[in-house]
């Protein structure tokens, strides 16, 4: 009889990435100051946080949150539907359907539940959801959670999104779901195409504006109110953890609708209510990114120069348009090593890999209150280990690059596509991986090869066995033996990591030592 266990104990690629010093995730920090953190004693600049605009450490915000916990307390220990709606629930619900100008808001413990327990609400049996394939898990979570039938359309692609919903029952009840800014790699939603086919095909049209409140459109409003179509927008979500600064998550549309989803959805009714503090601290923050719009602009300046500066370089941000800056890697391996080199140089950023991301990407995201020094010292660290791990040239490939970022007035585009991207691949001519690692001229030979035989050992440790089989038309006899192979792989693997681990802390100490 199979063990449910099994498989836990069989997986091993956690203790072989942390042995190899490249486990990026769960890492403790010790000390937050906003734009920069402590971690492991060591300072690092901050340069992934969803903090856009810097709210979650504000005076202001922590203040809202700390006379909320003094009068509240910590939690309202109940749900919304039952016990759990205080005051403060209630007038944010007010506050948001108002700027968003809809009839009316429902707010949820997170913005993640928000996803879930609406489009489980709604998407009932016969129903069908239409969603891009690159959209958030939480919405696709809420998809798998929902009775109805789900359809995924290419990223973007209207043509495919219009041939789903042409071949589609006339009479069923039709949503479709997008992320009004794509989180990893910061291109936008066609919003108003879906518009358009939303009306021609009888749908409704849900957008997730996590990433877009407090950035996108004059008034801070998204995606939607940056291409003009918020009213045309059936459901908007929000979420509290990014320019909100705080925990919580929201969706707004017509009061019938909101009605429904408070009283069918499981994350409402069955999951306590966001704590006071949290409610707190997104009401304070509502009111500053109304207030304050320079912080806006002071984010865009920065982000704008960041994708000027990394393209010029010859990275390859991908198609953002936003303050979202993913940097192209395209192997896992060489991520984890490029994401290592990042962090030993003083920058936390994120490595994404499949499924959060369709290519292997280091994420980054700077913030309205980063200095100018530290943006220029974050560029340094990118250029210095980008050439290191033969990401970029050692050359500038150009002088001067223009970008095109989606900036409040600036409408008509979705993505950088086709124009300045690609820049890093095309400049180093696909001298990318074990190639630039050997050729790397600023490491001694020992370490090229030490960091030649972490890359092999990791590629093995992450080839799908379907690519395998594939790749080589394995006969048989060897396909049944892959576990056995790999598994001495891994053991091979770790055996020279970790001797390799114990080498690097004798020359560390004998370094510290002298
Ligand atoms: C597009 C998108 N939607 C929803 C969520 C979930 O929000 P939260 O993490 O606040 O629960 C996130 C968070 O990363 C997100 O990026």
């Amino acid at each position: 009889m199979a063990d449910i266990f099994e498989k836990c104990a069989a997986w091993k690629e956690v203790q072989m990435a942390k042995l190899a010093g490249h486990y990026p995730y769960f890492r403790v920090i010790e000390e937050h100051n906003e734009t920069e953190v402590t971690i492991g004693g060591k300072r690092l600049i901050m340069a992934c946080s969803n903090n856009y605009l810097g709210l979650a450490q504000d005076p202001r915000v922590r203040e809202a949150a700390s006379e909320a916990a003094r009068k509240w307390g910590a939690s309202t220990c109940g749900s919304r539907l039952a016990n759990g709606t205080i005051a403060l629930h209630d007038e944010l619900e007010h506050r948001l359907a108002k700027f968003f100008r809809k009839e009316a808001a429902a707010c949820f413990t997170t913005g993640f539940t928000t996803n879930l327990g609406s489009i489980s609400a709604l998407v009932q049996r016969h129903d069908l959801i239409f969603v891009d394939r690159m959209v958030h898990g939480s919405i696709v979570e809420g998809v798998h959670a929902c009775y109805g039938d789900a359809k995924r359309f290419r990223h973007n692609n209207m043509e495919d999104l219009e041939r789903q919903l042409a071949a589609a029952p006339a009479e069923a009840g039709k949503l479709i779901v997008v992320d009004g800014v794509y989180s990893a790699e910061g291109d936008l939603a066609d919003l108003p195409r879906m518009v358009e086919l939303k009306k021609k095909y009888g749908a409704r049209l849900m957008s997730d504006e996590a990433h877009g409140l407090g950035v996108m459109g004059e008034g801070g409003r998204g995606a939607c109110e940056h291409f003009g179509v918020l009213d045309d927008v059936d459901l908007v979500m929000a979420t509290f953890s990014k320019s909100l600064g705080s925990i919580g998550g929201v969706i707004v549309g017509r009061a019938d609708v909101i009605n429904w989803i408070k009283h069918h959805a499981r994350a409402m009714i069955f999951q306590a209510s966001m704590t006071p503090p949290a409610a707190a601290a997104a009401l304070k923050a509502l009111e500053i990114i109304q207030q304050e719009p320079e912080r806006r602009a002071r984010l865009w300046d920065i982000s704008e120069r960041i994708h000027r500066e990394l393209r010029g370089m010859g990275f390859d941000t991908r198609p953002s348009v936003t303050p979202v800056v993913p940097i192209l890697v395209g192997d896992q391996a060489q991520n984890f090593i490029f994401w290592r080199k990042l962090t030993d140089a003083g920058l936390f950023v994120s490595p994404f890999t499949k499924p959060a991301a369709e290519h292997d990407l280091v994420r980054s995201v700077f913030m309205a209150t980063h200095t100018d020094e530290q943006v220029t010292r974050a560029l340094e660290i990118f250029q210095r280990c980008g050439r290191e791990v033969g990401l970029i040239p050692y050359e500038k490939p150009r002088a001067r690059v223009e970008v095109r970022m989606a900036r409040p007035g600036a409408t008509g585009f979705l993505s950088s596509a086709g124009e300045d991207q690609a820049v890093a691949t095309t400049a180093v001519g696909g001298k990318l991986g074990l190639a630039a690692i050997m050729g790397n001229r600023g490491e001694p030979v020992v370490r090229r090869f030490s960091e030649a035989a972490e890359f092999l050992t990791w590629r093995a440790l992450n080839v799908e066995g379907e690519d395998v089989r594939r790749l080589a038309q394995l006969p048989e006899r060897l396909w049944t033996q892959r576990h056995r192979i790999r598994s001495k792989l891994m053991a091979m693997g770790m055996n020279w990591v970790s001797h390799r681990q114990k080498q690097r802390y004798a020359d560390d100490s004998s370094d510290s030592r002298n």
